[in-house]
């Protein structure tokens, strides 16, 4: 799959703080690729001006249905020509354009199949991961099926969950983790050793 520098178009509805930590692994040559095109699902998403102030094309809509919104961002993102499509902190169901099966990419702040699905995003995400005790949680690469959180796990990592943190101190250990991981997932896929087979991904050692 891939290989070489990869064109990369960003979807994203909040922050933008993944996409700050590509646009820096790129500027500092840590990350083989090069961010083609951006698109927010609101207007209100700060990530959208920092795409703009950092000069890529950005497409903005408060688009509600679903099926809408991934066509109106397919329209914008696809004359682009994007390699891969990454879902940097998109929180709307996406639904992505014909022919890019396995090229899309998704991180959750947790490790799937835990706290995922429907309604588990953001803060909610580690919450729950307090609330229940556990001891360990952690972040997914993982390519992006028509079901939220689900499709072939690309990448995982843990994080210990120590007595008494806040859902702000494991967001905070998992969000540290995710600089990490998405830009080592995408060099992956950049140096061709990435192989999608029945239904699992297959990562070439080196
Ligand atoms: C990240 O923690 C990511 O794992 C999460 O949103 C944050 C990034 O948003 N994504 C999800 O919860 C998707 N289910 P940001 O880059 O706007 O800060």
């Amino acid at each position: 799959m891939v290989g070489g520098k990869l064109k990369v178009a960003v979807l994203l509805s909040g922050s933008g703080r993944t996409l700050d930590n590509f646009h820096r692994e790129i500027e500092t040559g840590r990350l083989n690729a090069e961010i083609v095109a951006v698109a927010a699902s609101s207007s209100r998403a700060m990530g959208a001006e920092k795409a703009g102030a950092y000069g890529y094309p950005v497409f903005v809509s408060d688009e509600r249905n679903h099926r809408e919104l991934s066509r109106q961002i397919n329209e914008f993102v696809l004359p682009y020509q994007p390699d891969v499509i990454v879902l940097a902190g998109f929180m709307k169901l996406y639904f992505m354009p014909e022919g890019f099966d396995g090229y899309v990419l998704n991180i959750h702040p947790a490790l799937i199949p835990a706290f995922c699905g429907k309604g588990f995003y953001g803060m909610k995400v580690h919450r729950a991961v307090v609330e229940s005790g556990v001891k360990v949680t952690g972040c997914t690469v993982h390519f992006v099926s028509p079901v939220y959180d689900e499709g072939p796990i690309f990448l995982q990592k843990c994080v210990p969950v120590f007595s008494g943190d806040s859902p702000e101190d494991v967001a905070a250990r998992v969000f540290e983790l995710e600089c990490h991981l998405y830009p080592k997932a995408l060099n992956l896929l950049a140096e061709g050793r990435v192989k999608l087979s029945g239904g699992k991904v297959w990562i070439e050692e080196r």
